[in-house]
């Protein structure tokens, strides 16, 4: 553990695992005060900005492969500033953020969330990058909404969330647009809503594919973070208002493999306290898969296939795995935290060992 001393209009960029205390000072994160005495963490994957507003001092504590640099100025680029300034015009604005990946969309959903925090006591957030979703499982939709500020979207517990069984959206357009929706019903209306998006921003199919999510989703505004020409011609095809943004100079980029790492951890935490429960498979609705004469169709090749316990409403209540069959049983073994009564089981295209591994079919 040391000390830091921060100038005013310093920033200190802490990149994880550490932890920071605010000792002396007024000091920022993304837009969010920090509160005298209160421990940040840093999760490994990523780093954050503290802004000393007045000279401060703070208590770092750095793990293995943890860095900090410090340096003069800001780390918000000058058109988020102004983005957020546009979007505090709005009367309860729905932002959706849209940019390739590794552009800062997570960072920039933060920090809008923060910026509106000053004018509303509530701000909503889905989370619709099915890759490397912050509010629940990868593979997932998830909604959430706070009345604190935010270091980080994955500070939010989902309130409500959609099962997509997939960490990609290529194969399934439809259905994280009918998921953003579906949720979008579920946010309170009254809030603002900012939407993060996958980062799949190029070729014509992916261009064509966020043009179609703005038009159904109906945003107020699109926040498009610019790293190349691609964006424009999205932004060209629909009738939105859009502001484009431009990328922070300092990202801390993530390789394939890292974000599988990340996707894993996030799997494992949720299975954690999981049980391996005998489902009746003939009493439940299946989604993804089928009945033929009593006996689950096609059930060897959705061994270990994430799934998802829905509730009436078709939202997610919980994932597991399948582990097994027992076709004269008609019993499926799911191995699942979730305990409560099953009534729709959907089988996704992840399939993972229960430690959350990802496994290739
Ligand atoms: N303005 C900023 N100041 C400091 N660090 C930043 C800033 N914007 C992004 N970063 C850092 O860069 C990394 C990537 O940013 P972020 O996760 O927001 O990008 P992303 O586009 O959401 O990535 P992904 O495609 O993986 O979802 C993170 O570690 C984040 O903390
Ligand atoms: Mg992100």
């Amino acid at each position: 553990m040391e000390k830091a001393t921060l100038a005013a209009g310093r920033t200190l960029l802490v990149s994880g695992p550490a932890s920071l205390v605010l000792i002396e000072g007024e000091a920022e994160v993304l837009g969010a005060p920090i509160k005298k005495e209160e421990r940040l963490l840093v999760r490994e994957d990523r780093q954050i900005p503290i802004e000393a507003v007045t000279n401060s001092v703070l208590q770092v504590s750095l793990g293995e492969v943890a860095s900090r640099r410090e340096f003069t100025g800001t780390t918000i680029p000058s058109s988020w500033e102004n983005l957020a300034n546009t979007t505090l015009e709005l009367p309860n604005p729905k932002i959706l953020a849209i940019g390739p990946t590794d552009s800062g969309k997570s960072t920039l959903c933060t920090y809008l969330t923060n910026m509106l925090l000053e004018k509303y006591q509530r701000v909503s957030v889905i989370d619709a990058d099915v890759g490397q979703s912050d509010i629940g499982p990868p593979a997932t939709i998830g909604l959430g909404t706070t009345d604190e500020y935010l270091l980080s979207l994955a500070d939010l517990n989902p309130i409500s969330m959609f099962f997509v069984g997939h960490t990609s959206p290529t194969l399934v357009k439809d259905k994280v647009i009918s998921g953003i929706k579906k949720l979008m019903e579920r946010s309170t209306g009254q809030d603002p809503l900012i939407i993060n998006t996958d980062g799949w921003t190029t070729g014509d199919e992916a261009c064509a594919f966020k043009a179609r999510m703005i038009s159904e989703v109906c945003p107020d505004l699109v926040a498009a973070i610019q790293t190349d020409d691609q964006l424009g011609s999205i932004v060209n095809a629909t009738k939105t208002t859009a502001v484009i943004v431009y990328p922070p100079t300092i990202i801390k980029k993530r390789g394939r493999e890292e974000r599988r790492r990340l996707r894993e951890l996030a799997y494992r935490k949720h299975l954690a306290n999981s049980i391996c429960r005998n489902i009746d498979f003939t009493q439940v609705k299946l989604v993804g898969a089928e009945l033929r004469n009593g006996r689950l169709r096609g059930a060897p090749q959705k061994l270990n296939s994430m799934t998802g316990f829905l509730d009436d409403d078709e939202l997610l209540l919980n994932i597991g795995i399948l582990k097994g069959v027992e076709q004269k049983e008609r019993i499926m073994k799911v191995y699942t935290p979730f305990r409560g009564l099953v009534k729709t089981i959907e089988f996704g295209a992840v399939k993972l060992d229960p430690s959350g591994k990802e496994l290739t079919s």
